[in-house]
Formats: C-alpha cells, sequence, structure tokens
C-alpha cells in the first residue's frame, strides 16, 4: 500500500514544456520563441550591466547580513517599486494611501493579493482577459475564487482589441468582482487598449464597483519608458479607484529566478492600512513568511541611485529597442516573401510577444517541420528572433500558412 498511489498525472505546463522541447531539439536550425525571457542578438540571456554593478556594490558591503527581512518585505524595496509605478509625485504616496508588499515576483504578487482578496475580504468573482497569461486562472483558483470568468479581449478577425464587446462583459459583470487587466504589454496578445479604451474601462469598472487588480510584468520594457507604460494604472488612481497592481521584475531588471515584485496597493483612506498590513502579514507568513532579499537590495539599490538609474533606463531602452527592430524585421520579411494574410500587427504590437494569429495546427505544423518553438495559441516571444534567424523564421512561416 502506498498513499501515493493513483495520483493522475497532471498535463504539462506549456511553456516550460515547450521550452524544454527545444533544449532537447538537436536540429541545428532550431529557434526557440516559447518562454517570455529577453535574449540578445547572439540569443543569449543578458545580466543587466547595472545589475552586475548593483551586485559588485552588494557584495563589498560587509554592513549587511543574511538576517530574515520584515514579512512585508525590505522597506527601501516596497517603497522604490510604489514609486517607479505610481510616480514618486503621485498624491497617493504624498498622501500616505499606498503601500508595497514585497512578494515572490509577480506570481506571488498576485497569489498574495488574490488570496487577501479571497479570504480576509470575502470576494469570490474574479475577471481574466480572454486569452490571457496562461497562470492567471491557476493562481486565482488556488487562492480562493469561487467564480472565475472571462471579458472578451480579442478581435481575431482583426487582430485588435475588442473594446465594445470588453466594455459589454465588465457590464454584465457582478459588483465587487475582482477585474484583471494587463497594465501594458499584454500577454499573450502585445496589444494593450489605447487611452480612451482605457477611460472606458476606467468608467465601467466605476459605475459597476468593480476591483481593479492590474498585473504589471513589463513597466519599461514594452515602451523604453516606465512611465508611459504606468500610464493606465496612474489614470486609473486619478479617478479615485482604490487597486491592487501585482509588479514583476523578471523582465524589466533581468532577475527572473530571483523573483522579485512588489504588490502596490492604493488605498482611498489611509486608515485601512493598520488593517490591511496586520492580516496581509498573516497571509505572507502562512506562505513564504519572509522574502528573500538579493534581488530586492538589487532593485532598491539600482532605482535609489541616480547614476545607477539612468544605466538602468538605457538597459530597458536597449532591450524594447531591438524588440522593435525584430518586430519590423519579421513583418518585412513575410510582406516580401508575400505570405498570405497581413502582417501589419506584428508592428503594431508592443512588449515581448506577439500573436500571430497561427491556428495549434499551424503551430504544429512550424514545430514538427521547421523547429521553430512557439506556444500552440499561436504567441511568439519577439526576442527569440535575431538577425539571424529572422529570415529562417518568416521563410517557415511562409511554406506553413502555404501549406
Ligand atoms: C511567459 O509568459 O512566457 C513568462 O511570463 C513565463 C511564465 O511564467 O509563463
Amino acid at each position: 500500500m502506498s498513499f501515493f498511489t493513483g495520483i493522475p498525472v497532471a498535463p504539462p505546463i506549456e511553456v516550460f514544456h515547450m521550452n524544454k522541447l527545444f533544449m532537447d531539439e538537436t536540429s541545428p536550425d532550431k529557434v526557440n520563441l516559447t518562454i517570455g525571457a529577453y535574449r540578445t542578438e547572439e540569443g543569449k540571456p543578458w545580466v543587466l550591466p547595472v545589475v552586475r554593478e548593483a551586485e559588485r556594490q552588494i557584495a563589498a558591503d560587509e554592513t549587511l547580513n543574511h538576517e530574515y527581512l520584515p514579512v512585508l518585505g525590505l522597506d527601501a524595496f516596497c517603497k522604490a517599486a510604489t514609486g517607479l509605478l505610481l510616480g514618486n509625485d503621485n498624491k497617493a504616496i504624498q498622501e500616505g494611501r499606498a503601500i508595497g508588499v514585497q512578494c515572490l515576483s509577480g506570481t506571488g504578487s498576485l497569489r498574495m493579493g488574490a488570496e487577501f482578496l479571497s479570504r480576509v475580504m470575502g470576494l469570490k468573482t474574479a475577471y481574466l482577459s480572454n486569452p490571457t497569461w496562461g497562470n492567471h486562472k491557476l493562481v486565482f483558483k488556488v487562492a480562493g475564487f469561487e467564480t472565475i470568468k472571462e471579458y472578451t479581449y480579442w478581435d481575431p478577425a482583426n487582430r485588435a482589441v475588442n473594446i465594445e464587446q470588453m466594455i459589454a462583459d465588465l457590464q454584465q459583470a457582478p459588483e465587487k468582482s475582482v477585474v484583471v487587466l494587463h497594465g501594458c504589454a499584454h500577454n499573450p496578445t502585445g496589444m494593450d487598449p489605447t487611452h480612451d479604451e482605457w477611460k472606458r474601462i476606467a468608467q465601467v469598472i466605476k459605475d459597476r464597483h468593480l476591483f481593479t487588480f492590474f498585473d504589471i510584468a513589463y513597466q519599461g520594457f514594452a515602451s523604453g519608458d516606465p512611465d508611459s507604460d504606468a500610464w493606465p494604472i496612474r489614470y486609473f488612481l486619478d479617478q479615485g479607484l482604490e487597486m491592487f497592481v501585482a509588479q514583476s521584475f523578471a523582465k524589466n531588471f533581468g532577475l527572473y529566478n530571483e523573483r522579485v515584485g512588489n504588490l502596490t496597493v492604493v488605498f482611498n483612506d489611509k486608515s485601512a492600512i493598520a488593517g490591511f498590513s496586520s492580516q496581509m502579514s498573516l497571509v505572507v507568513r502562512a506562505n513564504w513568511s519572509n522574502p528573500p532579499a538579493h534581488g530586492a537590495r538589487v532593485v532598491a539599490k539600482v532605482l535609489g541611485d541616480p547614476e545607477l538609474r539612468k544605466s538602468w533606463h538605457e538597459a530597458i531602452k536597449t532591450m524594447s529597442d531591438r524588440i522593435k527592430q525584430m518586430r519590423a524585421a519579421l513583418r518585412s520579411n513575410l510582406e516580401a516573401l508575400g505570405t498570405p494574410g497581413k502582417w501589419d500587427h506584428i508592428t503594431k504590437m508592443i512588449g515581448l510577444f506577439s500573436y500571430t494569429g497561427l491556428t495549434p495546427e499551424q503551430v504544429d505544423h512550424l514545430v514538427k517541420k521547421h523547429k521553430v518553438f512557439l506556444l500552440s495559441d499561436g504567441r511568439i516571444n519577439i526576442c527569440g528572433l535575431n538577425t539571424k534567424n529572422v529570415e529562417y523564421v518568416a521563410k517557415a512561416i511562409d511554406e506553413t500558412v502555404r501549406s
């Protein structure tokens, strides 16, 4: 007899599974467009020079030790992250109505936020974007949400945001539903609402008394400018909306495996902070008790030092510029080949991803025949492209679309 007999085998986590298939592939032509991580022109991961510099300074600082951090995180990090998101001169910060909770990257921030909403505040209905990041549903389900619904986001025929249907869906949401929105560089589509569309979304959230939960995993990475990427969040705040915002520093600092994130919380009345912080301390205590220090120290140091911060701005510009170049290169290669279909959406989209519009069958063909690895919904990570493989990928897509 074993306690473990009969455990059903769960389906693999697609993004990591596809990445592993790529790693195991022996063809010299193989191209990895799966996992959302930055790659250089040489196809290599990139440790940002400013991160290396901050790490050198941290390693040399003998005043630092390995004692526990406070349950809610390193204060300098939480303040720096919240300031980056809202802008240090934001009214909510000036009035002491905004706080940060250090969490394990974007996922941990989502999970802590969702668990708080469900267990402490009794909110049980969440609305997720259709389509959305592959982990959102699991996080909200495991955190205790009983009803998880989708709002329309995508118009596949026009490869654009379906704003009319999105608004109509949100208008049907029961009061106190939690609406999860992608702050910038929507994953997987790569297409964000315009400012006017964001204004309409804020209005329906306000009218229907819905709770806003932004997920922003690409601040600065999307446009190269952290302030303009945070525009929707700052706009919602100006409209008097309270919110949770899950911030990740995986992409914009390249700190993927350090799991450094922040849950920014903005209250209309700062007297709520005492209750929130005490209850959130228990939620965190039951999960990881105290967060890890290294990544948080790096981010706090870089954002807190004008020279280092300037270097970080240069690094995010380097990354977002390379992504833009690869978008243009893929589109122009496809157009030069006369590949059936329209490809202008590739350069209209921003951030790491493009929703190509390829069907699951076409994706399967691309993987099997051409060794171009991507997700079954047709999402590609633009960073996997470089000047050496973009023509190969365009030809592979061309052959696939025609066959
Ligand atoms: C992605 O979307 O590829 C990344 O955010 C990695 C992940 O955890 O899914």
